[in-house]
C-alpha cells in the first residue's frame, strides 16, 4: 500500500530524526554530511526521506550523498568485516534477488538475477497460503529454525546461467496448499514440512548458483545482504558450504532488513571518496546499481 507507506513516512520522519539524535547523543550541527536513499523504492516514501535530507544538508550547509538502496544492503557487511576483492555480493530481499560481482569498492556487475519474482516476495506469498502472518519469510524461519523436519520433494527449478527463478515453484505450491486446505488435509505437521521444504528449495537454488559463480569468477569472498539474509537456514548453509573455500561475511542480524545505519555506512565511504551530490537530484523508483 504505497500511499499508506508515504503518509506514514511523512507523519514519522520528524519523530525518527529527533529520536536518532537523542539516541546518538549528538546535535544536528555536529553532522559532517547527510546520506539518504535515493532509490530504488516506493517513490512517495523516497520523496519524504530525500526532502528531509536535503533540508538538513541545506540548512547546515553540509554535503548530501545519494545512496543506492541495494548498495546500502551490500555495505551493511562492513559492520561485520572488510571487503576483499574480487568478491560476490548476494542481495536477497522482498524485491530483489541478485548475484553481483565486485572487483573494487562501488563497482557492481550483476551476473545473475531473478527472472521473475524475488525470493522474499515468494516466501511471503507461500507463507500467506500456509496461513502464516506477514512478513512471511520471518515466520517461515521461526517455524522451522533448528528443527528436524521431513522434507517434501519439490520440482527442481531451472534458470539460465547464474539467474534464479521463484515464480514457478511459488505458484504450483500455493495451488497445492490451497488444494490440501480445501480437502481438509492440511495438518500442522504438513504446514511445517511445506515451510521447510520451500525454504530449502529456495535457498539451495540460490546457493548452487552463488557457488557456481564464485568458482567461475575465482572470488576470494562472499558477502550477503537484504531482508532474506536474516534467514537462519541460509546463514547456516552458506557457511557450511563455503567456509573452507571462501571468506564468508554475513551482516549482523540487526542490519539485514531495511535500515538507516547501512546507508550511513556506505555514505561515509562515498563521502571519503569525494562522491557527494547536488541539492537538485530527484529520487528514482527504479535505478540501476552503480548509477
Ligand atoms: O530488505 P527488506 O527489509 O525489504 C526490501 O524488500 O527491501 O526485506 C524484506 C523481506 C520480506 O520479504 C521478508 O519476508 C524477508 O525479507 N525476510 C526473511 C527473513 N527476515 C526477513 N525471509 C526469510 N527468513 C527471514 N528470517
Amino acid at each position: 500500500m504505497p500511499e499508506v507507506a508515504s503518509r506514514l513516512h511523512l507523519e514519522n520522519v520528524g519523530y525518527v530524526l529527533k529520536d536518532c539524535f537523542a539516541q546518538a547523543g549528538i546535535k544536528p550541527e555536529q553532522l559532517t554530511a547527510v546520506a539518504v536513499t535515493g532509490g530504488p523504492g516506493l517513490i512517495g516514501a523516497l520523496h519524504v526521506g530525500v526532502l528531509a535530507a536535503k533540508t538538513i544538508a541545506n540548512f547546515y550547509q553540509i554535503p548530501l550523498i545519494n545512496v543506492h538502496h541495494l548498495a546500502g544492503h551490500i555495505y551493511a557487511n562492513e559492520f561485520a568485516g572488510k571487503f576483499i576483492f574480487p568478491q560476490l555480493a548476494v542481495v536477497v530481499s522482498g524485491g530483489n534477488s541478485e548475484i553481483i560481482l565486485m572487483k573494487d569498492h562501488m563497482s557492481f556487475e550483476i551476473i545473475g538475477e531473478t527472472l521473475d519474482d524475488a525470493i522474499g516476495e515468494s516466501f511471503d506469498k507461500i507463507a500467506r497460503a500456509l496461513g502464516l502472518a506477514y512478513p512471511g519469510g520471518v515466520n517461515i524461519d521461526k517455524l522451522t529454525k533448528d528443527q528436524d523436519i521431513p522434507v517434501i520433494k519439490l520440482p527442481k527449478v531451472h534458470a539460465s546461467g547464474y539467474n534464479l527463478s521463484y515464480s514457478g515453484l511459488k505458484s504450483s505450491l500455493t495451488r497445492k496448499i490451497k488444494d490440501l486446505k480445501a480437502k481438509g488435509e492440511m495438518t500442522p505437521e504438513l504446514v511445517k514440512s511445506y515451510a521447510f521444504s520451500v525454504e530449502k528449495a529456495f535457498v539451495d537454488q540460490l546457493l548452487d548458483k552463488v557457488f557456481k559463480a564464485a568458482k567461475a569468477y575465482k572470488v576470494k569472498q562472499i558477502v550477503m545482504g537484504g531482508g532474506v539474509s536474516a534467514n537462519s537456514y541460509l546463514r547456516k548453509e552458506i557457511i557450511r558450504r563455503g567456509q573452507d573455500l571462501y571468506k564468508i561475511v554475513i551482516p549482523p542480524l540487526w542490519c539485514t532488513t531495511d535500515n538507516a545505519a547501512m546507508i550511513a555506512k556506505i555514505g561515509s565511504r562515498l563521502y571519503k571518496m569525494g562522491r557527494t551530490d547536488s541539492l537538485d537530484f530527484a529520487p528514482q523508483a527504479s535505478r540501476e546499481l552503480g548509477q
